[in-house]
């Protein structure tokens, strides 16, 4: 039975997974280019910023170790598992960059091992590229050939980031991709050795697996496009609400109301990448994807759309707060962030924008470019602002009250994106409460309908 593993690349999933495997007894040895990761490590510490990481790194310090050199961390453990970065190219392609480099190391050793090795790819590549152009590697390096010296799987995971560790311990499925069967049972396994909930494996191709690891993501933001879709059309009939919409639809058992709450548009360091991946692999090979394709030229459109949606609700003069910088809730990350988009695009406008995250702070200042200011307080904010915009579920959010907001002399307008203060606000006299994807103006919008259906019914009579 294996009882030692190694991780290359002690980033955001990395040093989870590496505290993961050593939370449920195996012995871990990390690999980083980065020196400092691996000191951190060494010492107990995280890495990197990620929910319980360094809990789990400390509590579990006698079964981890880093080190920089891919030759020790091979001729120390039995299974190798790859996470390093493959950032988009300018195609839409994942660059193979990172993981080339890690596999000429990796295959390095192995040419100076006795016994098997066993590699395993987590990183998110395209069809093709771990046979086509990673085992080649593995083989020219080590004077072997794979299936025979050593073994190749494909596995990638299905985390958020702020939950990674909870995910891996606790997945709907694992994913194995596997270039023979030996590799393949060996990593099931370990698997069923480290996940908490008998996930099911579904084992497949290599190929297969990468591209139902890019499927997945492809799919969950198609399902989030078309919310926001209905959410646009909710704002439009009098009564609208997505959420009354979304709840009877997500019952609907093909259906599922997760990722179904029509909102903002969706960001991140996964999501938007993948369609884009999708529709340039599908182009390589002479087909069509223009459902990927849409979705992400919807969802970069919705920003636009949103701030022209918000321009006619902001006066001279207003000072325009916008709560939440992350992609997300409670995240530090802020990579195509709706929120950092939005802050940006209004002060560029000429608005003065004010903001603030509960942890994005620091994050938002490196990429916002325009007039921003941060602030380091909610209630900051809310002194300065006449207009609020709220983009993530916070719960510092969520608990804002009527006085939070009010201001003497004065309408506040506020646009929430996720309908958290709805309970709260709606109905209120001094605020001028837009909770996206409901109807505002059930007047207007039953004028609209009444134009359209009083006309048909004219002509057929
Ligand atoms: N972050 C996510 O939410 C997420 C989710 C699913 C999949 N992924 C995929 O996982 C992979 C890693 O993502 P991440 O967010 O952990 O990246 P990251 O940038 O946080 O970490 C990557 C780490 O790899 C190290 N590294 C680079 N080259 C190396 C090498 N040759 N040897 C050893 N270490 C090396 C870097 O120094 C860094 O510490 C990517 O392919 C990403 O697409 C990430």
């Amino acid at each position: 039975m294996i009882k030692d593993v190694s991780v290359i690349g002690l980033g955001k999933l990395g040093a989870s997974m590496a505290a993961v495997f050593a939370y449920r007894g195996f012995n871990v040895i990390g690999v980083d280019v980065n020196e400092r990761a691996v000191e951190l490590v060494n010492q107990g510490k995280e890495p990197v910023q990620e929910t319980d990481l360094e809990k789990y790194i400390s509590e579990n310090k006698d079964r981890i170790k880093a080190t920089m050199s891919h030759e020790e961390a091979v001729l120390s453990s039995d299974v190798s598992f790859v996470i390093v970065p493959t950032p988009s190219d300018e195609n839409g392609s994942f660059s193979l960059q990172y993981a080339s480099w890690a596999f000429k190391e990796i295959g390095k050793a192995i040419g100076k091992k006795e016994g098997y090795h066993n590699v395993v790819l987590t990183s998110t590549v395209l069809p093709g590229a771990t046979r086509h152009g990673l085992i080649p590697i593995l083989e020219k390096e080590s004077g072997k050939k794979a299936g025979e010296g050593f073994g190749v799987c494909y596995s990638p995971e299905f985390i958020a980031l702020g939950s990674i560790i909870q995910d891996f311990l606790h997945p709907d499925f694992t994913l194995l991709g596997e270039f023979d069967k030996k590799s393949g049972d060996q990593i099931e396994e370990i698997y069923s050795r480290v996940m908490m909930n008998d996930a099911p494996c579904k084992r497949m191709s290599l190929e297969n697996a990468e591209l139902t690891k890019i499927s997945v993501n492809t799919f969950v933001t198609t399902k989030i496009t078309f919310a926001n879709m209905l959410a646009d059309l909710c704002e439009k009939i009098p009564g609208g609400d997505i959420d009354v919409v979304s709840d009877a639809l997500g019952t609907d058992k093909r259906i599922g109301r997760r990722y179904l709450t029509g909102a903002i548009g969706y960001g991140g360091p996964c999501f938007p990448r993948d369609n884009v991946a999708l529709s340039y692999i599908a182009k390589k090979l002479g087909l069509r994807t223009e459902l990927a394709e849409t979705t992400d030229r919807c969802n970069r459109a919705m920003s636009e759309k949103i701030v022209e949606k918000i321009r006619p609700l902001i006066k001279t003069g207003d000072t325009v707060a916008v709560l939440g910088l992350a992609y997300k809730p409670m995240s530090h990350v802020v990579e195509e962030s709706p929120g950092v988009y939005l802050a940006d695009t209004l002060s560029k406008a000429g608005a003065r924008v004010v903001a603030y995250d509960p942890l994005a702070n620091e994050s938002a200042r490196a990429a916002l470019t325009g007039n921003v200011v941060i602030l380091e307080s909610l209630k900051d904010c809310l002194d300065q602002a006449t207009v609020v915009l709220i983009t993530t579920t916070d719960d510092e959010f969520k608990r804002l009250k009527v006085e939070d907001l009010v201001k003497e002399g004065e309408t506040v307008t506020v646009v929430d994106f996720w309908r958290i203060l709805s309970n709260e606000l709606k109905g209120n006299s001094s605020i001028n409460y837009f909770a996206v994807g409901t109807s505002s103006d059930d007047l207007a919008n039953q004028e609209r309908l009444n134009d359209l259906w009083g006309a048909a019914a004219t002509v057929s009579a």
